[in-house]
């Protein structure tokens, strides 16, 4: 059976900068209040681009790191709960024409919050090592401003826009070691977009009453994270008869510094084990994860053969954690 390997990685950020300071002239808050409390300092905030374009930059830049062809990538997935459209067309597929992918190849969206780049993993992986498919390029690609209520201070502060890419394929070497995604539907109320679906079809009373925004009861969710994420973390690594020392870089999804640094404190995990990219980018959702791996790829941190630590926890509830060496091997940029 043939082995899976994230053979790249890329990302890709509006340059809009949304500061603090720019929130404190939109609604009732501080830049004390939101440092404190969740360590966001700004986000991105695209402007003209919609979560196509986003994704589009972000997955040009994965193929070129991958060393392959375009022709050669043979199914596109995008995670997303910010798509271009409600139901159809689906973000992949748009992505996939904007970069002149081959005619015919596999592709579809797929929902699971900011979990979604580790679905995506799991669902790479299995594609590749089944051998239904040889390389796999997976998107995680938000325009969350695009469902964010900026007259609502409990929420307009968390999120930001952006995107991250990569590629998945078949190797002998630096395999995704093992993925584990969850789910619990009971409490999906908490964190939601009610509205413009079966549930709420777009109306104005809908519009009226902003449910076409994220609503989240912040502090419920604060608390079932921070115990979710934890046990998710020890279960991995119990599961692979590893121990926190042995993971080189800790990646988890960047919600809210507090959330990252009780679960680091639980699982002693160092500060040059973990990855932080909360205050720059806010809470991008399923982009989160792959722009943060990318951040320290960029910067040198992550090399061929680094072992990392991926761990989400977002709407529906969604969780899920992910072990693997890193087997991207040709650092260059878009212009390369
Ligand atoms: O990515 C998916 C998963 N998402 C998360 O994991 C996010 C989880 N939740 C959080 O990150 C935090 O709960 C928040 C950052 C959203 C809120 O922080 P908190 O410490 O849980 O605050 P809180 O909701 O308990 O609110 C405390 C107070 C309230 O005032 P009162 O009722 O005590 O008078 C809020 O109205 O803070 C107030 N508040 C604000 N004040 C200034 C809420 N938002 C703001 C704000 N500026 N932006």
């Amino acid at each position: 059976m043939p082995k899976a390997s994230l053979i790249s990685i890329a990302a890709y950020t509006p340059s809009r900068v949304l500061s603090n300071f720019d929130l404190e002239k939109m609604v009732e808050t501080s830049d004390e209040w939101i440092v404190k409390r969740t360590g966001i300092k700004e986000r991105r905030i695209a402007k003209d681009e919609i979560t196509s374009d986003i994704g589009t930059k972000a997955g040009e830049l994965a193929i070129k790191r991958s060393g392959l062809k375009k022709e050669q990538i043979d199914a596109i997935i995008c995670a997303t709960i910010s798509p271009d459209h409600l139901c159809m067309p689906s973000t992949a597929c748009k992505i996939a024409a904007n970069l002149s992918l081959p005619h015919g190849i596999t592709a579809f969206d797929i929902s699971a919050a900011c979990t979604g780049f580790i679905y995506l993993l799991e669902i790479a992986k299995s594609l590749v090592e089944s051998g239904a498919k040889k390389n796999v390029l997976i998107i995680g690609a938000e325009k969350l401003s695009s469902v964010v209520d900026y007259t609502d201070r409990s929420t307009c502060i968390l999120f930001g826009d952006g995107a991250g890419a990569a590629v998945v394929s078949a190797s002998d070497e630096n395999e995704i070691l093992n993925v584990h995604t969850a789910s619990d539907g009971t409490q999906g109320e908490l964190l939601i977009t009610p509205g413009c679906g079966s549930a709420f079809p777009a109306s104005k009373e809908t519009l009226d009453k902003k449910l076409n925004f994220i609503h989240m009861a912040g502090n419920e969710v604060f608390k079932i994270a921070v115990q979710t994420l934890t046990k998710s973390v020890l279960d991995i690594l119990e599961k692979n008869n590893l121990t926190s020392d042995q993971i080189d870089f800790f990646i988890p999804h960047q919600a809210n510094i507090r959330i990252i640094e009780a679960v680091k404190q639980r699982l002693n995990f160092t500060d040059e084990q973990c990855v932080l990219t909360v205050a720059k980018y806010g809470n991008t959702s399923s982009a989160s994860i792959p722009m943060a791996i990318n951040d320290a790829y960029e910067d040198g941190r992550i090399k061929n053969g680094s072992m990392l630590l991926l761990d989400a926890f977002g709407g529906g509830f969604t969780w899920g954690s992910a072990i693997l060496k890193f087997g991207g091997k040709n650092y260059c940029d878009l212009n390369a």
